[in-house]
């Protein structure tokens, strides 16, 4: 039958993360390795929603795919069509809840293909905007960086509120994207955070000030291409979000075998307390190295990026 589809690609945070909700600013990637489908047929009957978690009606999907469901509806209504008559099936190779950004991802590949489907022109602003409020029922507060980034395919420097600034950077270096296995705890995450500046605002502010000077520096590094300046800056990074309190055992287990297989630098990615690390490396050998070694050491998946030099993989 009629197929609509629509496409977005996973994001890997480089720095920033947790200090960007506190008005700091983050550099965060488009990650191509991962990527959503969503494809919409046309079916007489009721809407039904397909993924890899749920197969059923649309009327009864579980709470993490309410801002999901929210959207769909609000969207048909706005374009005066009624909600019936059509399938919708989602795929995914970005894991969920690891901070990948899935799902932004899944928002926006969906928002796209029911565009398509209804042959409506899609704005960036009213796909941001509507992937926005999918995040804010799936997350709470979000400081819109994964939306931002999925949807700008292109590494962007960002802080909340302000129209992001799209940072094209090409670096000569790999990025190792390890899995622990465990769900991020995002919005958990967050939370203690946000309880940690208001019991002890000297201590909080001072952390979250420190990871703004590090994205500023991050920035600065990779504008001079200063590849191991970079790795340097993401490990002190590391630290002070495992002060926040907002790392955990397998996270600083993974970060420290990247660092004693001559990782240039390695940190947890997106929310923590799970989900994903990142860690830096200066060729492709080492990266593969690398990738084998958290793997042999407890990491769940890998993927490698290789930062925007002669495309991405
Ligand atoms: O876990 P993720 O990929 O959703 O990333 C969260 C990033 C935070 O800075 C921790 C939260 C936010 O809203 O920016």
């Amino acid at each position: 039958d009629e197929i609509s589809i629509g496409i977005a690609i996973g994001k890997v945070i480089l720095i920033g993360e947790h200090a960007v909700v506190h008005g700091q600013p983050a550099l965060a990637m488009p990650f191509p390795a991962t990527k959503v489908k969503t494809a919409i047929y046309r079916k007489e009957g009721s809407l039904t929603l397909d993924c890899f978690f749920y197969n059923g009606f649309f009327s009864e999907v579980p709470d993490r795919l309410l801002g999901l469901t929210t959207i769909i509806r609000d969207i048909v209504n706005s374009f005066d069509e009624k909600l019936e008559d059509f399938r919708i099936r989602i795929e995914s190779t970005i894991p969920p809840e690891r901070g990948m950004g899935s799902s932004a991802a899944v928002a926006v590949a969906t928002i796209r293909a029911l565009y398509d489907f209804f042959r409506q022109p899609l704005t960036k602003e009213d796909l941001f905007k509507w992937a926005n409020i999918s995040e804010k029922i799936v997350h709470g507060n979000p400081s819109g960086i994964d939306a931002a980034t999925v949807i700008g395919e292109e590494p962007i420097y960002y802080i909340k509120g302000k129209s992001f600034i799209p940072f094209p950077f090409k670096l000569d270096a790999y990025l190792i994207v390890a899995d622990t296995g465990e769900l991020g705890k995002t919005q958990a995450a967050v939370n203690d955070v946000r309880k940690l500046i208001d019991l002890n605002p000297q201590k909080g502010r001072s952390l979250i000030e420190q990871l703004g000077f590090l994205t500023r520096n991050a920035k600065d590094a990779i504008e001079s291409k200063d590849i191991v300046k970079l790795g340097q800056i993401m490990s002190k990074a590391h630290l002070i979000l495992d002060k926040l309190g907002v790392s955990n055992d397998k996270l600083n287990h993974l970060v420290s075998v990247a660092m004693r297989n001559e990782a240039l630098g390695a940190k947890l990615t997106g929310g923590g307390r799970g989900g994903c690390m990142i860690a830096l490396a200066a060729t492709k050998d080492e990266a593969i190295k690398l990738s084998n070694k958290l793997i042999l050491n407890g990491a769940e998946n890998t993927w490698i990026s290789n930062m925007g030099v002669d495309g991405n993989e």
